[in-house]
C-alpha cells in the first residue's frame, strides 16, 4: 500500500489595509513622471486583471460542487488559495480605483455581469490531479506576468502600488509551490502524465483565443505580451519543480518578463478589435 505524505502548505501574510488603504490616493508626482503611455497601458491592463482575480470565486465554487471527490489536503490548499486570490481582487480594485477613478460600484456592476463558462476547460477540471497541474501552469504564468507588470507599471506609481506588485508575485509563487507539494505528496503515481498533460493545456490555451472568466487560462487574453516560447519555458519550470527535468537558465527566465516586440521599448497597448499593437510607447 502506498502511504501519502503530508504536503507542506505555505501562505504569505500581509495586510492589504496596511499596504493600500481603501481611500488611498496616488500622489500627483507619479502620474507626471510615469513613462509616456504607462498610465494608459496600466489602466487598460487592470481593467482585465482585476476581474480575473475575482473569478477565483467562481472556480472555487465549481470545484466545491464536486468536493466529495477531493482530498482533505486539496481542500485545505484551496481555502488558503481562495483567501489570497480574493485579497488580490480587492488589492487590484483599489489599485485600479486610485489610478483611473473608476468607482467600486461600477466595478461591482461589471463583475456581477460576468458569465463564467467552464465548458471549454473541461480537460483541466477532470480531477484533483488535472486541477493541480493546471494550477501550477496558471500560477507560474502569473508569477512571470506580474513580474513584467511590476517592472513596466506598478513600480512607477509609488511605493504602495509597487508593494502590491511585489506581493502578487510572491503569492502566486506560493500557490505554484503549494500545488507542487500536493502533487508530490498525493499524486506521485501520476507524475509520468504531467509532461503530456501540460502540452495539452498549452494547446488548449492556444486554441481558446479568449478568456472564459474561469480564472484558469486567463493569459489567453494576454498572449501578445509574451514571447512565443513562453509556455515551453514555464512547462520546463514546472517539470523541474516536480523533479522531472532541468530548470531553464536564468537568461531564459528573464526573457519571459523582459521581452518586448521588435521596435518597442515597452509592450504597447493591444487593440482587441484589430488584433494589432497600437502606437509605440517609448
Ligand atoms: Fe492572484
Ligand atoms: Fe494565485
Amino acid at each position: 500500500m502506498m502511504v501519502a505524505c503530508k504536503p507542506k502548505l505555505g501562505q504569505t501574510h500581509w495586510v492589504l489595509d496596511q499596504v493600500l488603504p481603501l481611500d488611498y490616493s496616488i500622489p500627483e508626482q507619479y502620474f507626471t513622471h510615469a513613462p509616456k503611455g504607462g498610465w494608459q497601458n496600466f489602466c487598460n491592463l487592470l481593467s482585465r486583471d482585476v476581474y480575473s482575480e475575482g473569478d477565483s470565486q467562481a472556480l472555487h465554487d465549481y470545484v466545491m460542487s464536486r468536493q466529495a471527490d477531493m482530498s482533505a489536503d486539496f481542500l485545505a490548499m484551496l481555502r488558503l488559495w481562495l483567501a489570497d486570490e480574493l485579497k488580490h481582487y480587492e488589492a487590484l480594485r483599489r489599485t485600479y480605483h486610485s489610478l483611473s477613478g473608476v468607482s467600486f460600484a461600477a466595478m461591482d456592476r461589471c463583475f456581477s455581469e460576468r458569465v463564467h463558462d467552464f465548458e471549454p476547460l473541461q480537460i483541466t477540471l477532470q480531477d484533483e490531479f488535472t486541477l493541480l497541474v493546471t494550477l501550477m501552469f496558471d500560477e507560474i504564468g502569473s508569477v512571470y506576468s506580474y513580474r513584467r507588470d511590476l517592472a513596466e507599471y506598478y513600480q512607477h506609481f509609488g511605493p504602495n502600488i509597487q508593494k502590491i506588485g511585489h506581493h502578487l508575485v510572491k503569492d502566486e509563487g506560493m500557490h505554484f509551490n503549494n500545488a507542487a507539494e500536493l502533487l508530490l505528496a498525493r499524486h506521485q503515481h501520476r507524475l509520468g502524465e504531467v509532461r503530456t498533460f501540460l502540452e495539452k493545456i498549452s494547446q488548449l490555451e492556444g486554441s481558446l483565443k479568449t478568456y472564459y472568466k474561469t480564472f484558469f487560462l486567463d493569459h489567453a487574453q494576454e498572449q501578445y505580451r509574451f514571447p512565443k516560447h513562453f509556455n515551453q519555458v514555464i512547462i520546463r519550470v514546472i517539470l523541474a519543480r516536480l523533479g522531472l527535468g532541468q530548470r531553464p537558465t536564468s537568461k531564459e527566465l528573464k526573457e519571459l518578463w523582459q521581452w518586448v516586440p521588435e521596435g518597442y521599448k515597452l509592450v504597447p497597448i493591444f487593440d482587441t478589435a484589430t488584433r494589432r499593437h497600437a502606437a509605440a510607447v517609448s
